[in-house]
């Protein structure tokens, strides 16, 4: 039923939480497949280089730190784990991945990093429960 699970996480604890019950869905259902995204900020091209480089640099390396904390918090899974760095808004970049990997289910907090407290949704869940191609997990 879910053979194929997509997990969005962006650093915070409510991506990690939502890893860890998306690695718990990956096991009942003994999943087939799992990729994790992660969208960093488009780097505007007037930054001139090297601002351009160490700017790519730095978003790639908080990103691959995201997606190590996640991998450690799934643990072991029955199947491989694939990992996809896509620049753009974040809702964006989700719904890109999801109907390019045809996921069964699209496993995210319902809040990230963003600040604004009393926000019960914030706005990346809503966008992509909003716009996405299959079932979606907010993970409270
Ligand atoms: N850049 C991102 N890459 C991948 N997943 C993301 C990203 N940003 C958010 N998410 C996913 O969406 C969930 C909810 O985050 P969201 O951005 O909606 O809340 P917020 O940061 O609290 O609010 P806002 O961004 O509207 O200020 C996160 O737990 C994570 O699963
Ligand atoms: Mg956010």
């Amino acid at each position: 039923m879910f053979d194929k699970i997509l997990l969005a996480v962006d650093g915070s604890d409510h991506a990690l939480h939502a890893a860890r019950k998306a690695a718990e869905l990956a096991r009942a259902m003994n999943s087939k497949d799992f990729r994790i995204v992660v969208a960093y900020d488009f780097i505007p091209p007037y930054l001139g280089e090297p601002n351009m480089q160490s700017a790519i640099n730095a978003r790639m390396d908080d990103a691959n730190a995201f997606v190590q904390k996640a991998m450690e918090t799934i643990g072991q899974i029955p199947c491989e784990i694939h990992t996809e760095l896509i620049e753009g808004s974040p809702a964006e970049a989700i719904i890109k991945a999801a109907n390019s990997f045809k996921c069964d289910v699209i496993v995210m907090g319902s809040r990230g990093l963003g600040t604004l407290a009393g926000l019960l949704l914030g706005s990346t869940s809503q966008k992509v429960v909003a716009h996405a191609p299959c079932p979606v997990l907010i993970v409270r």
